[in-house]
């Protein structure tokens, strides 16, 4: 039993392997209360942790009851504004009066087995009905008429919960929902900092650490119509003194798209509301009578073993409960990009030249990005025309990928779907389908415009055309790019009452779009791309089991992008290439074997000229693709812990430990080499400590808690950007 149910008190204590979350039903206002969250505890000790409140000043309370019961004061599950509550509100309604004010008190709840699918949004998942148990706890605004129902599912396997909300209107007017968050909790008054991963373009996922204090907000969020290279939707609370290995964290990750806010606000008390949701900003709906409304899910892990063992929640729980489909458990094929080889200039010789120069080293899959279709010599025309370009490819798309396919290797292509040039003749035939306001100029990004997805005839358009050119030639993977945010983001399908509901609807439109492509061509290995790491989310992850991690595939930048995604999401879903020098980014020059050390994530890759390496280049990556294939499973299926910090060194660190711990790979890169330098020792965690491990096939073995406490040597850098790589095997 993962719910505990205690009908003397109206409480409910949720139970994962390490950690329990609790709710009560306040006696007189009827509201659910936040009881705690934290490690494990014993419903039987309620009364230990529920602290007595008492009166303050300047908290008004609700007739009737005990100024210590002012909302102000009480932690809540579902905190509403305009009652004494002068904190933020996780649900915000404007009713036919004018008037914001709600009280959804509680009227019922159930307890099932599994957890039920969120309509139209991507979310967790069980595979039977043991793995979890869900909460449903009924609320009702008896003015209003609204109806909101808040989900919890708890996990038998991770210490992770499920939240959601859903709304309906069972009054008689409509109303509109002007803020809604996914989740809101109120923490006790204690000390904790925050962490967010802020970014850019080829910068992203950065990680960001402060104090919370008194008086406080902290906010983050996106209102670009994409969750972003900027801002991310995951906060993580921790204790001022936990780290890596050690301390109590908490994470809240929105398993959504598009635009959101995620926010601390830290009361007079220390006490930080934290919350994540739907962005305020550019989100309203307004809900008809009889009609219903589910927010995006959010997904709170706990761990009492700092930001590793958090990580470690996110990446097991989505890696098996949010990815989906054919390759989900599936190694990945080694694959070769042409973008940064030829960007758009290409034709069928030079691209079958390259094909071939990578199958000889072993490669398997090839990938034809950008420029195959319309007249695309350069990035200002032709999306939405998803039509090869016979002067590149005169056989098509089926005959490039049979091409390909007789030299060995599979045929991927590259698609940016939501996206439509001025000049195209989509847009010719149909000017009012990107998102646009009707007498305002359309911004352009990238020199293109965004499909209105709100509109279901434009998401039919682009499955058929999407799924016409899937169908017609033997294509084994998609990277699904998109590569500008919104602007004038308005739909003239809709009344001017609805405008503000486009970005979100567009975010389901887009779910639509992916749900339907990834069910017709269930084999098809589909990657998420935006402009890099612009769309790297749980949202999109639900989808496509891996993700373009970043634009910057320089192996230096590359430690901190990879290091902060690493926080969330799992190794094998950070697609990562070996690409040339000096890097098209920024002009770096690193060593090859660095940049495959790198590069070396569960969803490995090539994006270079191999035309223009030295023999002994090929020879080196021939032997790296062998390596990678050997050790892919583990990438794919290990796991990781981080062991160094790029934000906080010169060095970064890591190690994937297959499950089980039989075998593991751990990699060093020193950034910077400094004259006069020591040898160092890396400690490496997740082993069997007392297991011994032969190490890169040589030498004695050695055993695991002497390599997890005293260390591997790691030599005195003779050059900037060394990396070592070992491969362990556990002697049976
Ligand atoms: C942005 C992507 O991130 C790149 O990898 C590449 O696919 C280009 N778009 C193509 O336009």
């Amino acid at each position: 039993m993962l719910i505990t149910h205690i009908a003397s008190e109206r409480s409910f204590y949720l139970q994962s392997p390490g950690a329990t979350y609790a709710i009560a039903i306040h006696p007189d206002l009827g509201i659910p209360l936040h009881r705690f969250w934290g490690g494990r505890i014993d419903p039987a000790d309620a009364s230990f942790f529920t602290k007595p409140v008492w009166g303050v000043a300047f908290s008004p309370n609700r007739p009737g009851t005990a100024e210590s019961e002012s909302p102000d004061i009480l932690a809540q599950e579902l905190p509403t504004f305009g009652h004494g509550d002068f904190r933020a509100s996780a649900l915000t309604v404007e009713a036919p009066d004018g008037s914001r004010l709600l009280e959804p008190r509680y009227t019922g709840h159930r307890i099932t087995p599994g957890k039920p699918a969120l309509p139209g949004l991507p979310a967790t998942y069980v595979e039977s009905p043991e793995e979890a148990e869900t909460l449903e706890l009924d609320l009702a605004d008896e003015r209003t008429g609204l109806r909101v129902t808040l989900f919890y599912t708890v996990f038998r396997d991770f210490d992770a919960i499920a939240r959601s909300v859903r709304v309906h209107n069972a009054g008689t007017q409509p109303l509109q929902i002007a803020g809604i968050a996914s989740a809101s909790v109120d923490f006790s008054n204690r000390p904790l900092d925050l962490i967010h991963l802020s970014g850019a373009w080829a910068r992203e996922r950065h990680v960001q650490r402060q104090r919370l204090l008194q008086g406080e907000r902290v906010s983050v969020g996106s209102r670009r119509g994409a969750s972003s290279h900027q801002a991310h939707p995951f906060l993580a609370l921790l204790e001022p003194e936990a780290g890596e290995t050690h301390g109590e964290v908490f994470g809240l990750s929105l398993v959504y798209s598009g635009d959101f806010s995620a926010s601390a606000e830290v009361d007079p008390f220390l006490r930080p509301r934290v919350q994540i949701g739907l962005n305020p900003d550019t989100f309203s709906w307004r809900l008809e009578p009889g009609e219903t409304f589910h927010a995006p899910e959010a997904v709170l892990a706990h761990s009492a073993h700092g930001l590793g063992g958090l990580s470690r929640t996110y990446h097991a729980l989505y890696r098996t409960r949010l990815a989906r489909g054919h390759f989900r458990d599936r190694p990945r094929p080694c694959l070769l990009n042409n973008w940064e080889a030829t960007y758009f200039g290409f034709n069928e010789e030079k691209l079958l030249a390259l094909a071939q120069q990578g199958a000889t080293l072993g490669i398997e899959l090839f990938v034809l990005d950008d420029g195959w279709f319309g007249k695309r010599d350069s990035d200002d025309c032709s999306l939405g025309d998803w039509v090869v370009d016979r002067r590149k490819l005169p056989g098509g798309i089926d005959g490039i990928a049979r091409k390909i396919n007789a030299l060995g290797m599979q045929f991927g292509l590259w698609f940016e779907p939501e996206m439509i040039s001025p000049d195209s003749d989509l847009y010719r035939a149909h000017p009012d389908w990107c998102l646009h306001v009707a007498g305002r100029e359309r911004s352009l990004g990238r020199k293109q415009l965004i499909l209105d997805l709100s509109r279901p005839e434009v998401c039919d358009y682009v499955i058929d055309a999407i799924g016409s050119v899937l169908a017609s030639a033997p294509i084994a993977y998609v990277k699904w790019d998109m590569n500008r945010h919104m602007t004038e983001a308005g739909s003239p399908a809709l009344p001017a009452a609805r405008q503000r509901e486009v970005p979100h609807r567009y975010m389901l439109g887009l779910y639509r779009v992916l749900e339907t492509l990834t069910a017709r061509f269930p084999e098809i290995l589909f990657e998420g791309c935006s402009g890099g790491g612009g769309r790297f989310d749980p949202g999109l992850l639900h989808y496509m089991p891996q993700s373009w991690t970043s634009d910057n595939s320089d192996a230096v930048s590359r430690l901190k992008i990879q290091y902060g995604t690493s926080l969330v999401y799992p190794w094998s879903a950070l697609a990562a290439h070996v690409s040339a020098v000096p890097n098209h980014q920024h002009g770096r020059v690193t060593p090859l074997a660095t940049r495959f050390h790198v590069a070396l994530t569960g969803a490995f890759g090539y994006e270079l000229d191999l035309g223009q390496l030295p023999q002994e280049e090929l020879d080196a990556i021939r032997a790296q693709v062998a390596f990678y294939k050997e050790h892919r499973e583990l990438l794919a299926r290990g796991t990781f812990h981080r062991l160094r910090d790029p934000f906080t060194g010169n060095e970064a660190a890591w190690i994937v430990v297959a499950p089980g711990r039989a075998e593991a790979l751990a990699v060093h890169v020193a950034v910077q080499v400094e004259a006069n330098q020591l040898a160092t020792e890396l400690r490496l965690r997740g082993l069997d400590p007392d297991a011994a491990y032969v190490i890169n096939g040589q030498g004695p073995a050695i055993k695991g808690n002497a390599l997890q406490n005293a260390g591997l040597v790691v030599p005195a850098p003779k050059g900037d950007f060394a990396s070592h790589c070992w491969y362990l095997r556990r002697v049976e």
